[in-house]
């Protein structure tokens, strides 16, 4: 298979996990330049008292002005469901570009009716700087990244393809994990196989880096894994499944998932990019659509 960028480029890639909704966010640097990318950033939420912080955005920060980084791109795979991006609050901060998939706006359509967004809520997908389309190109100083469109989980799903190593959101999870539900509006367990499919046609040593974790049966918390090691182990997806044992398999899992516990704040906020909402007289706001989702 020819991919349009130089797959065996190594970039460095730093993990920082998040224990309050176990996402794991990157920095990634190109390794001929200061040039970085940050891959699926995190807002810290109190839901219950309404309160936002910043402390892993932070650490995201203190990890870039560190290392004497320049922050080019800030990348969000999907639109999470799970926890709150923190992309504005470190492009105030840093810069970069917010990139994030032209299927934004199936997913902005979705909810912004689910929500009851007025007119003043754009579903072009105009609050990112960049909205990319399957086999995509971009770069991060001379590091080359392609996007591949990869649906199933969320409709603006995409894995990012930076040298070796490829950013899969919620495509998969490691190999004992297995893959993300397939159940939320306009997710389809069929086209998410697909989409893992395309992924583990990358090459067997590609390095894989997962959005979440949850160290299933006690594991320690684990993040990288390769095509290789996901074709062989994953234990929805490796050797000897078929589409058909995932998709039934995936249906009846689905059916029994309750919803995330930031689901609401979460979708109202990284469908503008990171931004929260605000009211009609400009205060921060968020809403909860009663029997909505
Ligand atoms: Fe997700």
């Amino acid at each position: 298979m020819d991919y349009p960028i130089d797959i065996s480029v190594k970039p460095e890639v730093t993990g920082f996990f998040d224990p309050q909704t176990h996402t794991i966010s990157y920095v990634v640097k190109d390794p001929a330049s200061n040039s970085c990318a940050i891959v699926d950033s995190v807002m810290d939420i109190d839901y219950a008292a309404g309160r936002i912080t910043y402390e892993h955005a932070d650490e995201l920060i203190k990890f870039v002005e560190d290392n004497g980084l320049k922050l080019e791109w800030l990348i969000e795979t999907h639109v999470h469901a799970d926890h709150l991006s923190a992309a504005p609050y470190i492009q105030e901060k840093l810069g970069g570009k917010i990139g994030v998939g032209e299927h934004i706006v199936t997913v902005q359509n979705v909810f912004g009716k689910i929500f009851n967004e007025g007119t003043e809520f754009q579903r072009d997908g105009s609050q990112f700087d960049a909205l990319f389309k399957d086999g995509d190109t971009y770069e991060i100083g001379s590091l080359k990244v392609f996007a591949m469109h990869t649906p199933g989980h969320t409709p603006a799903c995409m894995v990012h393809v930076i040298g070796d190593a490829a950013f899969v959101g919620d495509t998969l999870f490691m190999p004992d994990g297995g893959s993300a539900r397939a159940d939320f509006p306009g997710g389809d367990a069929a086209t998410l196989y697909d989409s893992i499919m395309k992924v583990l046609a990358l090459p067997d040593e590609t390095r894989l880096f997962m959005c979440h974790d949850y160290g299933p049966n006690g594991r320690e918390i684990a993040w990288e894994t390769t095509v290789g090691e996901e074709r062989k182990h994953n234990i929805h997806v490796g050797e000897g499944k078929t589409k058909e044992d995932f998709v039934k398999f995936r249906t009846e899992r689905d059916a029994t998932l309750a919803m995330p516990n930031l689901i609401i704040p979460s979708l109202q906020v990284n469908m503008r990019a990171g931004e929260i909402p605000t009211d009609d007289d400009g205060n921060p706001m968020l809403k909860v659509p009663v029997n909505g989702l």
